[in-house]
């Protein structure tokens, strides 16, 4: 067995998130301007041959044992069914997920399935056409829901739906989104908003805190908790007289810092300890330099060795990350 990915903290990190592209097909208002942002050249992205040699490394010899893909939007990224294949076929292969806005997922589900994706996480914010529209700037609510639909079909299972609830945006449609949620047997998230947006625009009046979504979600649910899942950040809820839970990932009131098992990788092969880190270890000037694994697995243990407690959202000397979430990944 490989010596665990420790950091200073006694952390032990076994998960993965790697950014497959910074490019997204929607426009989320609360994370990135109308225009889009500058993506990176295609040049800077990484293989899928150096992404696997990474990820090899990461099972053999660094402990990690679940993998997320994220973007951007990851579905973008061409030859996603191969890769996953590839990523399945590993030695010590991992758990794998996506994480998605679920454009496209419709008909690309059955194939990331048979390649061996294990199950997705789907962001949605809204039921209603109109509003779907203005929070992501286009007009595809039908294409998410058809995607989260063949999801489940191809049993990508739990189905996972995430959704962040901005104020004066969406804060009304929570219970709606519950209500729809137990009823298609989708395992609802509610995200507390992160100072992650591309613009700068982030305000934490308008944000909506875990007990805020909580108290809405009384309104029509009684909710017992349910012991969380190892580290993840998400606190359970089981709706009572339903097999369905109910999350919330409560990022900026109630930290789960102090549990983190995530390292993260971005499309362009920068390590990051933390969505929330300033610095990045390049991996792919590694890659790209010659380095043997011994030398990357231990660039990759001294990333994680630099990992701080925990982000400082409310201390007053709070840094935003160089880079928006786009293009850390989720
Ligand atoms: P599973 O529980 O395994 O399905 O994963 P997950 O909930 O971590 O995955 P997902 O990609 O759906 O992430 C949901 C949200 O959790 C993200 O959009 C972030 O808002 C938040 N999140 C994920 N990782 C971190 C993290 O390391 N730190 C903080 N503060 N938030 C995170
Ligand atoms: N804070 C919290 N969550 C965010 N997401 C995007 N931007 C932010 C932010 N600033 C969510 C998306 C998606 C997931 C990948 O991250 O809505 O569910
Ligand atoms: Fe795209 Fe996700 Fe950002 Fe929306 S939140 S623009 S879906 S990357």
């Amino acid at each position: 067995h490989p010596h665990p990915l420790l950091d200073r903290f006694g952390r032990v990190h076994t998960d993965l998130r790697i950014s497959l592209t910074d490019r997204c097909n929607l426009r989320c208002t609360y994370c990135m301007p109308a225009e889009g942002l500058d993506w990176l050249p295609k040049p800077d992205l990484l293989t899928d041959e150096e992404l696997l040699r990474l990820v090899r490394i990461a099972t053999t010899r660094l402990g990690i044992r679940s993998l997320r893909l994220t973007g951007g939007e990851p579905l973008l990224r061409k030859g996603l069914a191969d890769l996953v294949t590839a990523f399945a076929a590993l030695p010590d292969a991992p758990e794998l997920s996506l994480t998605t806005n679920g454009i496209g997922l419709a008909r690309q589900a059955d194939a990331l399935r048979a390649a061996g994706l294990d199950r997705v996480n789907v962001s949605l914010d809204t039921l209603r056409r109109d509003r779907f529209r203005e929070i992501t700037r286009r007009d595809r609510l039908a294409d998410v829901l058809a995607g989260l639909a063949a999801a489940q079909r191809a049993g990508l299972a739990p189905v996972k739906v995430n959704a962040v609830p901005v104020r004066g945006v969406n804060d009304d449609e929570i219970t709606d989104l519950a209500l729809w949620a137990v009823e298609k047997g989708y395992r609802l998230r509610f995200i507390e908003s992160m100072p992650l947006d591309a613009q700068g625009a982030w305000d934490r009046a308008r944000m909506v805190t875990a007990e805020e979504i909580l108290a809405s979600l009384r309104t029509v649910f009684t909710l017992d908790p349910v012991p969380r899942e190892g580290n993840a950040p998400a606190e359970q809820w089981l709706v009572e007289g339903t097999e369905a839970t109910i999350g919330v990932i409560a990022s900026v009131t109630r930290p789960f810092c102090g549990g983190c098992d995530r390292v993260r990788l971005t499309a362009d092969g920068q390590l990051r300890n933390c969505l929330f880190a300033t610095d990045e270890s390049d991996l792919r000037a590694l890659l790209r330099g010659g380095a043997d694994d011994e030398r990357i697995e231990a660039a990759w243990r001294a990333c994680i060795t630099g990992k701080a407690a925990g982000h400082a959202i409310d201390s007053a000397d709070f840094q935003r990350p160089a880079r928006p979430m786009s293009a850390i990944g989720g």
